[in-house]
């Protein structure tokens, strides 16, 4: 354990200077009480559960039930990402785009400044040297996330790969994001700590893009606090990956593996908690014999043109912050085993045997709980027992279907690409675009009702440019740009499908079962990359016909199938002109050849 309390580069186990300047600097500021430099260890991690346990911020699950797992409780006040509190701070307004919230650079710090003051006192500031992507890849990124919070520290150990490996990748003047977090509450005058601190009225996520810098005040929570994950790897990443012509995506990755054993790798974009876990660990029904999915992540895909010119993702991260309510045996039984040991959960229900529990986990809830508030709950209460946003934080490598290829440095090479929402009505369940121009249409123009990982109206329709509307560092007119050119880079660009498991009928039902019966479609996609699968050739793009589809093992009808993939000409003529309200927003820095497209499309209705 290396702790110092005055001249953190005396012990500091690296020569980076830059990086000693930055920690001392940090340290002035925040004037902890010690610095404490992460190493990764098991050992290390376990000695911050056990201090967490021992003042009641942590409990320590049966060990018997769930080795190794610990169950934190929020403050009621501090249970998720919050986007009208999430700042691009790029120097010019025009450059973070009508999409984000801006603030001018020189004045945020002029307003975080006297924040960060003194805002570590009397506790430990952590240094958490943290690789994405595997050490030494070339699309990996180094980033070094201070936090005062210990609980951050042991969730950034199973997202990324944290410690001294990373250091030595990173050697004297290698490159590094700079992410500097704080819970926001100083012990001073002998002030007793609390389970969750917190500061939600100042809470405050900056980005610098330009000076690939964070800033986040205030929140413990997921990606307010984690600033590997949403912060760097999409905010910061995307902005670098504009400067570098590669891209950072808020995309799954997983491998279709065909009866006679050829792969294909598909990646997925969805909004927040549309089951991009659940689609990333798909089992396929028994039927399809010999058809095998893996996984190589659930939530951020960076992807750059390998030596040969195609392009290859690898996934950044090294764990999965599930969304806990809805997973269960029955719809992802691969996360399941995931969270089944070495696992942070946070804001889900305790049962009296020392397992968590969460709605939907099993048929019937058990009997008696502590809630995620810490109170009594009983089925009968009316109350949730487990936060909507309740999550879990799971090593990757416990997922049993993770891929060989998943920490792979040349990552793996992508066939096709999904976007995708939770839509009511109107769209079918899966088309393929007509060429990669049509495909960014088709990314620029998809959203998705809402649900509750983000602030906002649960059941409203968000538009989310491909699922990046809180997560695109810069103007996402310019963003679209971006995307047309890679287009132009890529050897060989990946075929582009939109999906939507979530039509409904009339009465209000899904017209489609989901989960492993995805399979089909994906069986369709994989051909369609390896220029087998038949389709037909509609206004919205190419759609399979029913006989395209393997429903071998399932009932579903012609007729059932017919609902599900109807075009209805006139409601989705009148939705495409609702496109233009997101054009409009963006017209300053929108690409014609979005606007040609649209045009395509009315035309052809
Ligand atoms: C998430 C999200 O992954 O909100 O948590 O997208
Ligand atoms: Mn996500």
């Amino acid at each position: 354990m290396r702790e110092s309390h005055v001249n953190t580069s005396e012990q500091a186990p690296t020569q980076n200077q830059a990086l000693l300047d930055w920690v001392e600097e940090v340290r002035g500021h925040c004037d902890p009480e010690t610095v404490h430099w992460c190493d990764g260890t098991r050992e290390e991690a376990d000695r911050l559960f056990a201090e967490m346990v021992d003042k009641g911020h942590a409990v320590r699950l049966n060990p018997e039930k769930r080795p190794n797992s610990y169950l934190f409780r929020s403050d009621p006040r501090d249970v998720a990402r919050v986007e009208s509190r999430t700042y691009i701070c790029s120097i010019a307004k025009d450059d973070a785009g009508p999409t984000n919230n801006w603030e001018d650079p020189t004045r945020m710090i002029d307003r975080l400044q006297p924040l960060f003051e003194g805002c570590m006192r009397g506790r430990t500031m952590y240094v958490i040297p943290f690789s994405m992507g595997p050490i030494g890849s070339p699309i990996s990124q180094i980033g070094i996330e201070i936090t005062d919070s210990p609980y951050v520290v042991v969730n950034m150990r199973i997202m990324t790969r944290v410690g001294d490996p990373v250091l030595e990748a990173l050697g004297p003047d290698g490159f590094f994001v700079r992410c500097v977090h704080s819970v926001g509450v100083p012990l001073v005058d002998g002030q007793e700590d609390v389970p969750w601190p917190c500061d939600p009225e100042n809470t405050c996520i900056a980005h610098f893009p330009e000076k690939r810098l964070i800033w986040s005040y205030g929140s413990g929570y997921g990606g307010n606090a984690l600033l590997g994950k949403k912060c760097f790897a999409l905010r910061i990443a995307s902005v670098m990956a504009r400067d570098n012509d590669w891209l950072a995506e808020h995309m799954l990755i997983l491998g279709v593996e065909n009866p006679e054993g050829r792969k294909a790798y598909v990646t997925a974009a969805f909004p927040s908690a549309c089951g991009k876990t659940n689609f990333a660990m798909l089992i396929p029904p028994r039927e399809m014999k010999g058809w095998k999915v893996t996984t190589v992540g659930d939530d951020i895909a960076w992807l750059k043109p390998g030596p040969d010119g195609r392009l290859r993702a690898i996934n950044p991260e090294a764990g999965f912050f599930g969304v806990a309510p809805g997973t269960s045996e029955s719809t992802n039984p691969m996360a399941m085993a995931s969270c089944s040991r070495d696992t942070i959960f946070t804001n889900c229900a305790l049962t009296d045997d020392g397992d968590v529990w969460w709605e939907e986990m099993t048929d019937a809830p058990p009997n008696h709980l502590i809630d995620w508030k810490g109170e009594d709950w009983t089925p009968e209460c009316g109350r949730l027992a487990a936060h909507p946003n309740s999550r879990f934080t799971a090593p990757a490598e416990n997922c049993p279907i993770m891929d060989e290829a998943w920490e792979d440095p040349a990552g793996v090479e992508v066939g096709a690409m999904i976007f995708g929402g939770r839509r009511m009505t109107e769209i079918p369940l899966v088309y393929q675009a007509f060429n990669w121009q049509h495909g960014v249409y088709l990314g620029a123009t998809m959203g998705s009702e809402q649900t509750a990982a983000a602030e906002g109206k649960v059941g409203s329709f968000r538009r989310d440019p491909f699922a990046m509307l809180p997560f695109c560092g810069y103007n996402m007119g310019e963003y679209f740009i971006h995307w047309l050119k890679m287009g132009k880079k890529i050897k060989d660009p990946p075929r582009i499908f939109h999906v939507n498991w979530f039509r409904r009928d009339e009465e209000g039902n899904y017209l489609w079962p989901g989960f492993g019966q995805n399979m089909r479609v994906l069986r369709w996609i994989v051909a369609r990359v390896y220029g087998q699968g038949h389709s037909v050739e509609t206004p919205i793009g190419w759609m399979p016909r029913y006989e395209d589809l393997d429903w071998r093992g399932n009932d579903f009808t012609e007729e059932q199938w017919d609902e599900l993939m109807a075009i209805d000409r006139d409601g989705l003529k009148l939705s495409t002109l609702g496109h233009e309200e997101l054009f409009l927003k963006l017209f300053d820095r929108l690409p014609k050849e979005l606007i040609f497209e649209r045009e395509l499309l009315i035309a052809r209705f």
